[in-house]
């Protein structure tokens, strides 16, 4: 095997170039291919001991060959593999891009004047970095058509599509945690299953006191206007959280309930808005107007939707 690469290069190059290729070809989302399907580590197992096999085999093979070469052939042979092994094209890159010339050429490159003894040479400037500073006229060029010429986007722009992609995974991953809400991110949920889930907290929880149409009777009517700690998503879930007034007996059901099921039922609660129970209980509280809703509110309107009418 002369003028190859050594094995112990061969092998490793080998196979992360595979293993390189199975992460690039098998979809295994965010996590390495490699650590999702165990069947992969097996495969790079496999991969790794078919490399060795192949390695040993030709090993063996060159081993039969070298016995039936005659004497003289064998020592031609030996002297070969003897020398030591080096990486010709890597030196020759190596050497290329740096672009000095050896040492015995020296005298073409002086040049002619003589400062006191010290004379200069007027080598070449290395080839890496004549072309790196090519490289960054064409990049000074493309910028310059992209970003001023044909006004591609500015950084304003760059900054409102990050933000928004930020919000867009915001959004995303609440959804997955949705026991991250708290008074102060809590929506309105529209999601049937979502109010169906509301509707079995409230028919466990909460009938006893506010009946199963909302019409009250330990508890305040739900299905009206009014409301003694204020209405809307935010001030209901934060009613439900912290509970009532001390001594009026609305528990604070943060201890019971996880935020998720809080927003579940607060919104369940909130579709009991302008129904009509079977025994009303007469309207406590303020009527509370939601400051942000666009057709009540003027556009400028920027108050917290929590700020507005808490009891008095
Ligand atoms: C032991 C009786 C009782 C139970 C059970 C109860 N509540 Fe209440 N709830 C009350 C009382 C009493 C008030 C009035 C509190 C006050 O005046 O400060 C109230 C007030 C409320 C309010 C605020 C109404 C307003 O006008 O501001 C909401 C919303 C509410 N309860 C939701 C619930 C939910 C949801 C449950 C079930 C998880 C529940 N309650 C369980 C007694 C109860």
């Amino acid at each position: 095997m002369r003028n190859s690469t050594p094995w112990w290069i061969r092998i490793p190059v080998l196979f992360f170039l595979i293993f390189g290729i199975m992460e690039y070809f098998v979809d295994s989302g965010a996590q390495p291919a490699f650590i999702k399907y165990p069947i992969a580590q097996f495969f790079l197992l496999m991969i790794l001991l078919i490399l060795i096999a192949i390695e040993l085999i030709v090993r063996s093979i060159e081993n039969v060959m070298f016995q039936t070469l005659s004497e003289e052939a064998k020592e031609r042979y030996l002297n070969t593999q003897a020398k030591s092994w080096e990486w010709k094209w890597g030196k020759r890159m190596y050497a290329k891009l740096l672009g000095s010339r050896p040492m015995r050429e020296e005298g073409q490159l002086v040049l002619d004047h003589n400062y006191d003894g010290i004379r200069e040479l007027d080598n070449k400037l290395p080839p890496w970095w004549v072309y790196l500073f090519y490289a960054t006229i064409l990049f000074g060029v493309v910028y310059l058509a992209r970003f001023h010429v044909f006004n591609d986007y500015d950084q304003k722009l760059e900054y409102e599509i990050e933000v928004a992609d930020a919000e867009a995974a915001i959004e995303a991953y609440r959804k997955t945690a949705k026991d991250l809400v708290d008074v102060n991110t809590v929506i309105l949920l529209t999601d049937a299953s979502d109010l169906s889930a509301g509707k079995a907290i409230f028919e466990t929880n909460c009938v006893v006191c506010h009946m199963a149409d909302g019409g009250g009777g330990i508890g305040p009517n739900l299905t009206d206007e009014n409301w003694i700690l204020g209405g809307g998503i935010k001030n209901v879930f934060k009613t439900i959280s912290e509970g009532g007034r001390d001594g009026k007996g609305m528990i604070a059901w943060k201890q019971t309930l996880k935020p998720a099921e809080m927003a579940q039922v607060a919104s369940y609660l909130l579709t009991f808005q302008g129904t009509t129970p079977a025994n009303p209980k007469a309207a406590e509280g303020e009527i509370w107007v939601d400051e942000n809703a666009p057709e009540k509110a003027p556009a400028e309107s920027t108050a917290d939707s929590t700020t507005v009418a808490m009891n008095k």
